[in-house]
């Protein structure tokens, strides 16, 4: 048997994950390794990474350092990935930014340039140059919006990208349900994460957000759960 298929076999399964380096990304690295799974973890900070294969181990966690709002740079992480492990089982586009100056006639357009370049374009990026790759494994794509993609909030910039990651994910479902494929997107309330400057250790837990990906992509292939949406208790 295959390398491949034996790691099949026994439910392994390879996933890359944008924004690995902090947060929600690294507690998912975490996460799926534990479950059992092979992690691709790529974000800009080299030596964050890097700690994860530490952590974790170069046998579970390939990092390679990228920007993920430069395409050609992604294209490649998706290309060693595949090179490495002969396959790409999921997807999760999670890396993404917020907005400091709040509000639309008081906002920064220079710094809405950014935010759109990683909460809407990366995200694109990462579904374009990973697709060809899930097709054949009838895989799954998993993204991050928020709470705030699916409420209004004036003037934010932020919540608007986030809706836009929102419809975007639900399109994608029915694209890719035209082979098999699955999408999920995630949405989450507040998560104590470096997005905010202050810490919010009341709020979700960055692993909260870990076990609803690992919920989403342990599930039988005939459920494809298409949201996730989960917010702090109190
Ligand atoms: N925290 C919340 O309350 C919350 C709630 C709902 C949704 N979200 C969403 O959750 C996702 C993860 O955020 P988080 O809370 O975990 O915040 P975080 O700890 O700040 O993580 C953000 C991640 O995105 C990566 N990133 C940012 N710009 C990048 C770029 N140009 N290229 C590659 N990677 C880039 C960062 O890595 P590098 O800096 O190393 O590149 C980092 O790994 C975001 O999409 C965010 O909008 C967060």
């Amino acid at each position: 048997m295959s390398d491949v298929k034996q790691t099949e076999a026994q439910g392994e399964k390879i996933v890359l994950i944008t924004g690995a380096s902090s947060g929600i990304g690294e507690a998912t690295a975490r996460t799926l390794v534990k479950a059992g799974h092979k992690v691709v973890a790529t974000a800009r900070r080299k030596e964050r990474l890097d700690a994860l294969v530490e952590e974790l181990g170069s046998d579970k966690v390939l990092a390679i350092a990228a920007d993920a709002t430069d395409y050609d740079q992604l294209a490649k992480v998706v290309e060693q990935a595949v090179a490495h492990h002969g396959r790409l089982d999921v997807a999760f586009a999670n890396a993404g930014t917020g907005v400091s100056q709040a509000g639309t006639e008081n906002g920064d357009p220079e710094e809405w340039k950014r935010v759109i370049d990683i909460n809407i374009n990366a995200l694109l990026w990462t579904a374009h140059a990973t697709l060809p790759h899930l097709r054949e494994r009838k895989g799954h794509f998993i993204l991050t919006s928020s709470v705030a993609g699916r409420a209004n909030h004036a003037g934010s910039i932020y919540s608007s990208s986030k809706w836009f990651a929102y419809g975007f994910g639900q399109n994608l479902a029915m694209e890719m349900a035209e082979w098999q494929g699955r999408c999920t997107t995630i949405t989450p309330g507040m998560v104590n994460t470096a997005f905010f400057d202050e810490p919010k250790p009341d709020k979700l837990d960055p692993q909260d957000v870990a076990d609803a990906v690992l919920y989403a992509i342990s599930a039988s292939p005939r459920a494809n759960i298409r949201e996730v949406h989960l917010v702090p208790t109190w």
